[in-house]
């Protein structure tokens, strides 16, 4: 990988297998069908639409709405339910990438559908702010785009496909990063189309 990116960027071209992809999968659709359905979240203030649709797995979900604006909470926004259970694949991965002692406590599950983006923003919700975030790409592929820690400087691209995981640690935890462009058609892997983001967080110190 070129030393151009961030110290404490880890990039792991297909660390999923494509039996592990479709089982994670499989697990998105469980949660989702069940008590935790994807939801169109909106923007703090202006209510405006992400363009993702997002649900969560784990102790804790990260959730906006105009109102309250970014947040983690213990339960679904629309069916107030608990969300679904962390699956063990995923704190395996946590526990393989990263040396942070305890688990993650979110898993937000973002749904990437034809012509969806997510904007250059840094993480910064969670209380701990140490802690590694770990990304895991499923579905279609995706530019990634990651900065410095300050907006609009120099950035690095990175087409990210199915099976792929990403860590943000050390420095490269404070820095903008973001997904300019959706692949969209290119995997057949999601039965409705499009790209999962699975994003792995600890929030409390
Ligand atoms: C994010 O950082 O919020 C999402 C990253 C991704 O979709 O790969
Ligand atoms: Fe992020």
């Amino acid at each position: 990988m070129s030393t151009s990116f961030p110290s404490g960027f880890i990039y792991k071209p297909e660390y999923f297998n494509l039996p592990a992809q479709t089982a994670l999968l499989d697990a998105v659709s469980a949660c989702a069908r069940g008590d935790a359905p994807f939801w169109q979240p909106t923007m703090p203030r202006t209510g405006q639409p992400l363009s993702v649709v997002m649900t969560n797995f784990g102790p804790l979900g990260w959730v906006t709405d105009k109102d309250k604006g970014y947040r983690y909470e213990e339960r679904h926004p629309k069916t107030g339910k608990l969300w679904p259970e962390m699956p063990q694949a995923l704190l395996d991965v946590w526990y393989d990438l990263t040396d942070y002692p305890a688990p993650p406590e979110a898993c937000l599950i973002n749904w990437y559908r034809e012509g969806s983006r997510m904007g250059m923003h840094v993480d910064l919700d969670e209380e701990d702010q140490n802690a590694p975030v770990v990304s895991i790409s499923l579905g279609d592929p995706a530019r990634y785009r990651i900065g410095g820690q300050t907006r609009g400087g120099k950035t690095h691209s990175l087409k990210l496909s199915s099976g792929d995981v990403v860590v943000l640690g050390g420095e490269a935890r404070k820095c903008y990063h973001g997904v300019d462009k959706l692949y969209y058609g290119q995997s057949s892997l999601v039965p409705k189309g499009g790209r999962i983001n699975l994003t792995l967080r600890r929030v409390n110190k």
